[in-house]
């Protein structure tokens, strides 16, 4: 450690140019990951087969050069490894069995470990075949975003299903979001062993929560993470990404003892600054300016520089790049952010 651009923000230090990687940067908008895709048959086959893993995590670095790769796998992986019947199928996003207060109890019973053990070979692989520049980030989901798709069995637009149960019944709830915690911990720790340089909490859900249940329920379980991975791994980076929190960011680093927090987009970038004064930030370009390209891309991009390249920033979008983007166009982000163009 030390050397590495990405690392060395998290750290604390302003990098200029600063470090860029992309949420989501191994996907759909790559042909090469289409490729790959078609012969995995099936999407968590890709996540369970450390060839394909390190094939796919590694193509965004070689046809882009980021500064950080991130593991190839899925949020979902431990609720799959709960035995909830995870299925992927072509152009619906994600399907499990939902669960009910009382599966909630009984969740325990059910964990196989060694479900993750290709994912964590996979770490092992892609670390051993990156650059030494590259940081290789590990992941896992935040306890609320994963509780909601366990809960409804499928992505919805309000998570809807993960709040009603939360009110109706909240001791299960904030034992599930526990039970995740730990395990996602572990998991980390296990992703940090293999050769993880630091890792990232996503919280894609973060914003469907009102302020008190915000702190118990998005705040409270990365903060559990938090501190499990660290009496492990006290050196351990770590970043956390709620999106949509809103004004709930300005206490999120301090709450959850994240190193670096991520900002979505709509984070306007005087609140960027200020949040910055505590700490690093990464983001935050909206995904849909890549699919655009152009001036509506470079304009926000360096509006992006112009606000937060003085301190301590990782370029990144404000969510995940959709399939709908242009390969090219985060050719010509790369050059941007880099001063080549
Ligand atoms: O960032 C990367 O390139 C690494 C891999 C990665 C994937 N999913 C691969 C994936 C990461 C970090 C994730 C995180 C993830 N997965 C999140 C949090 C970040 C976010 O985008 O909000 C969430 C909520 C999920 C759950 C999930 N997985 C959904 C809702 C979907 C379907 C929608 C979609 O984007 O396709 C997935 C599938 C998925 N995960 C794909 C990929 C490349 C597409 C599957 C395919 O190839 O068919």
């Amino acid at each position: 450690m030390g050397k590495r651009a990405l690392e060395r923000v998290l750290n604390g230090e302003t990098v200029n140019p600063p470090p860029i990687w992309l949420m989501r940067q191994a996907g759909r908008y790559l042909p090469e990951y289409r490729a790959v895709r078609e012969t995995a048959g099936g999407f968590l086959n890709l996540c369970y087969n450390p060839d394909f893993a390190t094939e796919v995590t590694l193509q965004p670095i070689r046809r882009y050069g980021f500064d950080a790769a991130i593991l190839f796998s899925d949020i979902l992986v431990i609720p799959d490894a709960l035995k909830r019947n995870v299925r992927f199928e072509a152009g619906e996003g994600p399907r499990l069995d939902p669960i009910d207060a009382d599966g909630v109890m009984a969740l325990e019973k059910s964990y196989d470990a060694g479900r993750l053990d290709p994912v964590i070979a996979a770490v092992k692989r892609i670390r051993h075949e990156l650059p030494a520049e590259t940081t290789l980030l590990g992941f896992c989901g935040a306890p609320f975003t994963v509780a909601t798709y366990m809960i409804a069995g499928r992505g919805t637009s309000d998570q809807a299903p993960a709040r009603l149960f939360a009110y109706r019944h909240r001791r299960e709830f904030l034992a599930l979001l526990d039970y995740l915690a730990d395990l996602s911990a572990d998991y980390l720790i296990r992703q940090l062993e293999a050769g993880a340089n630091a890792v990232q909490i996503f919280d894609s859900w973060a914003g469907v929560l009102s302020e008190e249940d915000f702190a118990d329920f998005a705040a409270a379980p990365v903060k559990r993470i938090v501190d499990k991975v660290r009496s492990a791994r006290p050196e351990a980076k770590i970043i956390a990404f709620a999106k949509g929190a809103g004004s709930n960011l300005f206490s999120y680093r301090q709450k959850t003892g994240a190193d670096a927090i991520g900002l979505d987009w709509t984070v306007p970038l005087a609140m960027a600054r200020e949040l910055q004064k505590d700490g690093p930030v990464q983001g935050n370009l909206d995904p849909l300016s890549v699919v655009a390209g152009g001036h509506a891309m470079k304009s926000r991009a360096l509006a992006i520089l112009e606000a937060l390249a003085d301190g301590p920033l990782i370029f990144n979008l404000g969510h995940g790049i959709t399939p709908e983007a242009d390969p090219e166009h985060v050719a010509a982000l790369v050059r941007l952010v880099r001063g080549e163009e």
